[in-house]
This record gives structure tokens, sequence and C-alpha cells, in this order.
């Protein structure tokens, strides 16, 4: 199973890796047998699965209803819970309460938060605590008002030197990885060679330790154009539309279901027609 001591090592020794986001049984299994070594249930859900225009309206019951799913369906990958909003902005103590929950009821292995300022103190003490933490810096999703929208981040040296003083500050409180989304490329590189632990990109340019992708995202299965960063591997959406309009057509015509899909009446059918009825991945 890979650890966070794993992915340390992934940096130390020179080995970029890939991180993608997941948010059921089915995909985390796929994903986790391809050999991703790092699953991230991200709030991204709520834009991507659950149809919100942000990621604000994502709950922690939400967030422990999918990290759940997917804790059944991985068994090799490092599991990071994405915290939602509000889920540790009142206090320390919530924070705790939450990423605790992460842990204990749903199986993930780390938990991720956004932002520097109050959260490098909420990242000493989860870590104090053993809940190791993924760090997120640059373009900040749940800060999505304060940014005046999805905007990228990093571009004057004040912004840039808060970014990388921020990701300093949150690997000595004990991150065990940060995320740099939305930031140059130049700024995300110079961040990478200042910290020892690894990197993750996204839109951030190949200079960082690790990619992270929303899984929606680098399969096309989305409706709308791609942010420039997104390499597109499938195009899912298509296939999805091809799939259930050829469906459609097959019932119209009577040609689905066929022989093949039939059972015939008990007593006299072969065995294979006295299979069990079952549904899903198996
Ligand atoms: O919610 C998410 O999927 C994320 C990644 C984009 C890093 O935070």
């Amino acid at each position: 199973m890979t650890t966070v001591l794993d992915v340390q090592r992934f940096k130390d020794d020179g080995r970029r890796f890939a991180v993608l986001t997941a948010y059921d049984f089915l995909t985390a299994k796929i994903l986790d047998e391809a050999g991703i070594p790092v699953l991230l249930v991200g709030d991204s859900l709520g834009m991507v699965v659950l149809g919100h225009p942000t990621t604000l309206p994502v709950t922690l019951d939400d967030m422990l209803h999918h990290a759940k799913a997917v804790a059944r369906g991985a068994r090799q990958a490092l599991l990071v819970g994405d915290m939602p909003f509000m889920s540790y902005h009142a206090s320390v103590e919530q924070a705790i309460t939450s990423a605790g929950r992460f842990v204990q009821e749903a199986g993930m292995h780390a938990v991720k938060l956004e932002g520097g300022g109050r959260v490098i103190e909420i990242t000493r003490r989860l870590t104090e605590l053993g809940i190791p933490v993924m760090s997120h810096v640059g373009l900040t999703p749940q800060f999505v008002h304060q940014m005046g929208g999805f905007k990228v981040q990093g571009k004057t040296d004040a912004q840039a030197a808060q970014i990388l003083a921020d990701a300093k500050a949150l690997e000595q409180a004990g991150a065990f990885s940060i995320v740099l989304e939305g930031v140059p490329s130049q700024l995300a590189a110079r961040v990478t060679k200042a910290l020892h632990i690894p990197t993750i990109g996204i839109g951030a340019g190949p200079g960082t330790d690790a990619q992270v992708l929303v899984l929606h995202d680098m399969l096309g299965l989305t409706t709308g154009k791609a942010p420039k960063f997104v390499k597109r591997y499938a195009n899912l959406a298509e296939e999805i539309s091809r799939a259930a309009t050829s469906y459609s057509d097959d019932v119209r015509k009577g040609t689905f279901p066929g022989p093949e899909h039939e059972y015939s009446a008990n007593g006299s059918a072969p065995a294979k027609d006295r299979e069990e009825v079952k549904y899903g991945p198996g």
C-alpha cells in the first residue's frame, strides 16, 4: 500500500507521480488497479458529480459518503479526503473532529486543506495527532468569492512571495505534500525547489513533483470546454451519448433484447440459464 513515506521517497528519488480524483467505488477500483498511487476524494465532487457551480455547497456528509465508497474500491492507493468548505473554518477543534471522521469513518489515510494563514496551525495540530495533511495553495477554489472567480494566482511578486511563504510554513507545520493549483509555471518550479515535501501541480506547469487532474476532466466526461491545463485522455461524454442512442434505437426497433439476453423457464433450462441475476461491478 502507498503511504506518505512512499510519496516522500518518490520526491527524494526524483520519481514523478500521478494523482487523480475519485468519487465512487468502481472508478476507485479501476484507478487503483491501474496503479495510480494517490487518489484524492476532492470536493470538486460538488461540481463534476453533484452539479453545483462551485465547491462551496459540498458538505462534510457529502464528502464522507463518497470517501467511504472510494475506500471500498481501492486497495493500494494512498487515499486523501478533501475537507470541504466550513468543515475546518470555525476552530481547530472543528478541524480535528472533521478530519477524524475522514480517517475513522471513511477509511481515508490523509486529509487535504486549502490555504495558509490559520490553516498552518490546524495542519500542525492534525499532524501531531497522526492525521497526515496534504496542503493546497495558489488557486484555492473555496476562496472563489475572495479571488473574484477561478483566477490564476501568484502573478505579482507580492502574491508569489506569499504563496512561497505559505508553502514553507505548511511544510514546517508537518504537511506531507502540497497541491499548487493555478499558478505560473515558474513559481511552481520555485516552490518545488524550495520544499523537501512533494508538490502536486494542477495548472502549474511541468516543474512540480507530481500532477493531479480531476478525473472527469481527463476522461472527457464533461459537457463544457475543458480548462487550458487539462489534457483529455478519453472522450467519455461522447462515448456515453453514442451508447445511449444505440440502446434507445435498439429498443425502438425491437432488436434488444436478443435471444442471448433472455431467460428460459426453469425445469429443463440449461445451467447457463439458471445463473444468478446480478448487477454491478461483480
Ligand atoms: O477538489 C479537488 O479535486 C481538488 C484538486 C483539483 C486538487 O482540490
